[in-house]
Order: C-alpha cells, then sequence, then structure tokens
C-alpha cells in the first residue's frame, strides 16, 4: 500500500462535498491504492454539520480512509495538504450570474491562498470550484506566491462532460465516441464550447451537425446548464459537480486518455492570444503529473469572436477584485 496523500477539501459540509467526500474515499480520486487524509475546512456554525459528515465517513469504514481532519482554520485545513479542492463558496439562485457572487465569495480566496502558500505541501494541486471559479482561482494564486501558477487550476470539467453528452445523444453515440471537445475560456455564460476539432465515432463532428442547431441550440445548452439545473431543482448542480471535480484531478494527476484531450481552467502562458496570467479553459493533455495547452489549433473567426468575448469577461472580472490581487 502507498503512503496516504492528504487532501483538504472546503466547503466540507455542502452539498456538493456530500458527493465528493465519499467518493474521494472510496478511491475515486487517485485510484483504488492510496489511501487519503482528508483535511476537511467549514465555517464555524457549520462544524456541527460537518461533525456529522464526519461520522458518516466513520461508519463506511473505507479502507483507504486513512484519517479525517475537521476545522474552521485555514491554516489547519491546508497544512501539508497535497490536493486542495476549494469548493466552499456561496452558491448563485435563480436569476444570478455567477459573477453576481465575486463580492461574497472573493475574499475567502485570497485567505486560502495566502494559508495555502504557508503550510501546503510545495507540490500542491489546487482546483477551484467554488463561483466564479475562475476568478475566484485567480485570487488564490496570486495571494500564493511562493506556489507555482500553473498550479491553481479552476473547473470546467462539467461544461466539458456536459459538452459530451449533448453531442453523444445528438448524434446517437456515447460519451465515450466523442473526443477533442473544447471548453475555451470562463466558467460562466461566455464560455464557449468548441466542436470544431472534435470527433465522433472517429468522424469530423461538424460534418455530422449542422451549425444552426450548433449556434441556437448546443452551445446555449452548454453555455446555460448550471441555471437549468437550478430551475428544474431549486439547487444548483452537486453530484455531476462532484464528479466532474473527481475527474478533473484524476486526469491531472494519472493523465489523459491517449489521443484525447480535457478542458480545465489553467494560468494562461499566451497560448491562442489569451491574455497570460488570466485562468482561462484550454484544452489540455496531462501527463505525468503536470498538463500541457494543446497547441497548433487552427482558430477560424467564429471561434476566435467566441474566445475572445469570454476572455473580455475573465479581464472584467479581474479588474473587479484587484484590490484582492497582490501585484
Ligand atoms: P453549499 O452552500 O451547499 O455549500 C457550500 C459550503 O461552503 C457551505 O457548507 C458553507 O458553510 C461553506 N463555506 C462558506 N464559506 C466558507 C469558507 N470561507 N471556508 C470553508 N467553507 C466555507 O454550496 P454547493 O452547492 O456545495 O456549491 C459550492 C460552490 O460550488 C458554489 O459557489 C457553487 O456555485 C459552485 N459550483 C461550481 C461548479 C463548477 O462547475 N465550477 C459546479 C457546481 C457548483
Ligand atoms: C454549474 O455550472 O452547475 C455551477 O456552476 C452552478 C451554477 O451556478 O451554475
Amino acid at each position: 500500500m502507498k503512503a496516504p496523500v492528504r487532501v483538504t477539501v472546503t466547503g466540507a459540509a455542502g452539498q456538493i462535498s456530500y458527493s465528493l467526500l465519499f467518493r474521494i474515499a472510496a478511491g475515486d480520486l487517485l485510484g483504488k491504492d492510496q489511501p487519503v487524509i482528508l483535511q476537511l475546512l467549514e465555517i464555524t456554525p457549520a462544524l456541527k454539520a460537518l461533525q456529522g459528515v464526519a461520522m458518516e465517513l466513520d461508519d463506511c469504514a473505507f479502507p483507504l480512509l486513512a484519517g479525517i481532519v475537521t476545522t474552521d482554520d485555514p491554516n489547519v485545513a491546508f497544512k501539508d495538504t497535497d490536493y486542495a479542492l476549494l469548493v466552499g463558496a456561496r452558491p448563485r439562485g435563480p436569476g444570478m450570474e455567477r459573477k453576481d457572487l465575486l463580492s461574497a465569495n472573493a475574499a475567502i480566496f485570497s485567505v486560502q491562498g495566502k494559508a495555502i502558500n504557508d503550510h501546503a505541501s510545495r507540490n500542491i494541486k489546487v482546483l477551484v470550484v467554488g463561483n466564479p471559479a475562475n476568478t475566484n482561482a485567480l485570487i488564490a494564486q496570486r495571494n500564493a506566491p511562493d506556489i507555482n501558477p500553473r498550479q491553481f487550476t479552476a473547473m470546467t470539467r462539467l461544461d466539458h462532460n456536459r459538452g459530451l453528452t449533448q453531442l453523444a445523444q445528438k448524434t446517437g453515440k456515447t460519451v465515450n465516441d466523442v473526443k477533442k471537445l473544447i471548453i475555451w475560456g470562463n466558467h460562466s455564460a461566455t464560455q464557449y464550447p468548441d466542436v470544431h476539432h472534435a470527433t465522433v465515432d472517429g468522424k469530423t463532428a461538424t460534418d455530422l451537425i449542422d451549425q444552426a442547431w450548433y449556434e441556437a441550440d448546443y452551445i446555449p445548452t452548454v453555455q446555460q446548464r448550471g441555471a437549468a439545473i437550478i430551475a428544474a431543482r431549486g439547487a444548483s448542480s452537486a453530484a455531476s459537480a462532484a464528479s466532474a471535480a473527481l475527474d478533473h484531478i484524476r486526469t491531472w494527476a494519472l493523465g489523459s486518455a491517449e489521443g484525447d484531450w480535457v478542458s480545465m481552467g489553467v494560468y494562461s502562458d499566451g497560448s491562442y492570444g489569451i491574455e497570460k496570467g488570466l485562468i482561462y479553459s484550454f484544452p489540455v493533455v496531462c501527463k505525468n503529473g503536470d498538463w500541457e495547452i494543446v497547441q497548433g489549433l487552427e482558430i477560424n473567426e467564429f471561434s476566435r469572436g467566441k474566445m475572445q468575448a469570454t476572455e473580455k469577461e475573465l479581464q472584467e472580472e479581474r479588474d473587479a477584485v484587484k484590490e484582492l490581487l497582490p501585484a
């Protein structure tokens, strides 16, 4: 058996975590041979509920669960941690855009970025789930100057997974047949689900669908799926978000599939003309615990416009929180 790794989850008494924690402890994050110590962070009023979650984790008798820490102190939660899933933040309600959460949630991520900087493993992998995820990831990253910015990422894997299913259903295939889909940009209504490089069962996706359906149906369905779930469920997506978070970290740590890629919100190096330093979703391949942006894709004018629109929104979000971004 391997030595245990430390996995911090914030917002650990919330609804996403109620799906996430049990799957992490069951081995769905890092494999069935990797023991984990869960370091669970909540705000003080939620500590009692968190205790209940920890009791249930105990009651599952998971063979891979090597320990549980519960705390309301970020300095304890991030101590020596190898993986951090930053879920804790307020979710939006009906009629809100995710960026409406900026003022409520941004401060959380500057505090946690500092705690990561001061206490976490130098090799930590950070995934931000709490919305607005890309800009919260930027805030955490900028408050952790001693950690490589490439180690801070934001979740667009749920959008990627949504896009896979919509395309599979339209073409009468399964998600296993769909490869090389891309989510560009922000986890928001400006994200750009791009099928120009995708294949379905080996065939070029754009030959199987028409442009009118792509523009009027597919793109808005993927962009607005979070709002559609809120309208249907009365609460924001939880089990699917947890599943995507597991997918994101597992792919990053253990590698992406041969001949395919995934979408991750990552630190822009200026690829595809996107401003350096933004946390922007790109197509990435993962190998040896690291990610690389897929290079050399041909971008047509339609795509270019949409990639720039979502970049512009990220620049505006960044400018709105500039007091939380140390130089
Ligand atoms: P929730 O309200 O059920 O749970 C959030 C938890 O975070 C609560 O228990 C709360 O006490 C805790 N919390 C608040 N501030 C905290 C802090 N400073 N430190 C630690 N914990 C803190 O919400 P949820 O449904 O689990 O959603 C969590 C976040 O994830 C929301 O912002 C939601 O919009 C976002 N989300 C993102 C995606 C994505 O694809 N990126 C998908 C779904 C949801
Ligand atoms: C989602 O995409 O389901 C989440 O970001 C929740 C939301 O506010 O849409």
